[in-house]
């Protein structure tokens, strides 16, 4: 290698400064160095047009025979899909090119070459589903994935940017739990040395805890469902952002969450739009999302149901479908309040003016796309909460801690949690959510 070539490294010794294809436009006219891969080859006589890609974005390039030496041009002429590279050129607005750049290549440095014999398994041709998740791990450098997982950053940083700003303070929760916090038939259970653990299914009562030391809390990290639905909406390990306050009520935070969906939406399509644009995603839909979101009750979604041919009656759980009915009633998300508290979890808040309700809110997103939030108000008063957990025959003494806040300065509370996963789903109008995480864990998929 001779001094002024750049290592694979990146330390270049010569003139030409390390870019990124983001910030390609910075660049017109010059020369730079783009580290990356292979993403597609296409022949054209004397022209080759390498794609090349560098987990920043694609970028055309363009060898020509007689700009290089044979040696280079038979170098790239050779390149296999996704070999890895280190490219020297000029850059050159184009009108035409997909990113409004191409780059007019001077010199090629393989770092590492794809075996013609053992290419690389994800060609341009279509492939079926279960071959693309069981190369989740490759899947991953193609330009739909790559936009949905940058959405998805965007979104969690979203969140958490929103939950700052508004004095929030990230406390963040077990993994580890000795006890359920959302129902006992959906819980991953571990050996904890000589005891039984299981993995959280909501960091909501640790949350509850915080919010007492903190006043405005969140947490946010991965949850686990041992859910048996095989639905586009179930994962078994999905991660959630749960806010929660003290002195705040359901009202309080069914303004929080239109206030926060309405932030994140407005953050992905100012800083995602090549992406939202590369998914086909119809931002119209999007762009219509203002507080304030229309509210109905239980009561009021059930007559909906009942209008549009549904079978449920007072008193059902809502399954897919019905969500699905309820929210393309709108054009917002919905915020349903006040189930019965017969379908919901022990923690939740009766309504003081109908015992037989609880203070809970699910936020359903438009579009299809059903259950994203769901929270509410929570039990404060002790003995109401030692009831609950007895009726609901659960160890007492894993709840003694909780029991506490209510002993302790008990003051009415409130929080909620958004599914990172459902959120992506929606804002990138995706079919199902195992392309919303990077390594998706579901009823029948644990690898790779
Ligand atoms: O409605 P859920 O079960 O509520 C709770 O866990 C509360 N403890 C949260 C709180 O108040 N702090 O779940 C909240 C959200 C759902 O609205 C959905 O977006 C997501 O978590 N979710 C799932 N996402 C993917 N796969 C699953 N199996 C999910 N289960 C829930
Ligand atoms: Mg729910």
């Amino acid at each position: 290698m001779s001094q002024d070539d750049p290592s694979p490294a990146g330390v270049t010794k010569g003139l030409a400064p390390v870019v990124t294809i983001e910030q390609i436009a910075n660049w017109e006219g010059q020369e730079v160095i783009i580290r990356g891969w292979l993403y597609n080859l296409r022949e054209a006589g004397k022209l080759l047009f390498p794609i090349f890609r560098d987990g920043t974005g694609l970028l055309q390039g363009v060898v020509a025979k007689n700009a290089v030496t044979p040696e280079i041009f038979a170098l790239a002429k050779g390149l296999t899909q996704e070999s890895s590279l280190l490219v020297t050129g000029k850059v050159r607005a184009d009108a035409r090119a997909p990113g409004g750049y191409e780059l007019d290549v001077s010199h090629l440095q393989v770092v590492q070459l794809v075996p013609a014999e053992e290419p690389y398994p994800i060609t341009p041709k279509e492939h079926g589903i279960e071959f693309l998740m069981d190369h989740r791990h490759l899947w991953l450098r193609s330009q739909r994935q790559h936009a949905i997982l940058r959405i998805r950053h965007e979104i969690s940083k979203a969140c958490r940017d929103y939950l700052d700003g508004e004095g929030y303070t990230l406390v963040d929760a077990p993994i580890l739990t000795p006890a359920a916090c959302e129902g006992t038939t959906t819980l991953f259970e571990t050996q904890y040395f000589d005891e039984k653990a299981y993995l959280t299914q909501s960091g909501q009562l640790y949350s509850e805890a915080t919010a007492a030391a903190f006043g405005k809390v969140y947490c946010f990290g991965p949850t686990f469902r041992a859910e048996k639905s095989k639905t586009r909406r179930h994962l078994t390990e999905f991660w959630m952002v749960e806010p929660e306050a003290a002195f705040a009520t359901l009202e309080d935070m069914m303004d929080l969450a239109e206030r926060f969906v309405t932030y994140i939406i407005k953050q992905v399509l100012e800083k995602r739009r090549p992406e939202l644009e590369a998914l086909e995603r119809d931002v119209s839909r999007l762009e219509q999302i203002e507080p304030p979101f229309p509210r109905i009750t239980y009561d009021e979604a059930v007559e909906i149901l009942k209008r549009k041919g549904s079978d449920i009656r007072w008193g059902g759980d809502f399954g897919g479908t019905d969500e699905t009915l309820i929210g393309e009633e709108f054009s917002k998300p919905v915020l349903v309040h006040r189930f019965p508290a017969s379908i919901k979890a022990f923690y939740m808040q009766p309504d003081p003016e109908r015992s037989e309700l609880a203070l809970g809110v699910d936020m359903l997103a438009p579009e299809g796309y059903g259950e994203i939030i769901g929270g509410g108000q929570r039990v404060s008063d002790y003995n109401l909460l030692l009831s609950r957990i007895q009726e609901q025959n659960l160890p007492r003494e894993a709840f003694e801690w909780y029991l506490d806040l209510r002993k302790y300065g008990s003051v009415p509370h409130a929080g909620f949690g958004m599914g990172i996963e459902r959120a992506v789903a929606w804002i990138c109008s995706l079919e199902h959510v195992r392309e919303t995480i990077p390594f998706p864990r579901m009823l029948y998929r644990l690898r790779p």
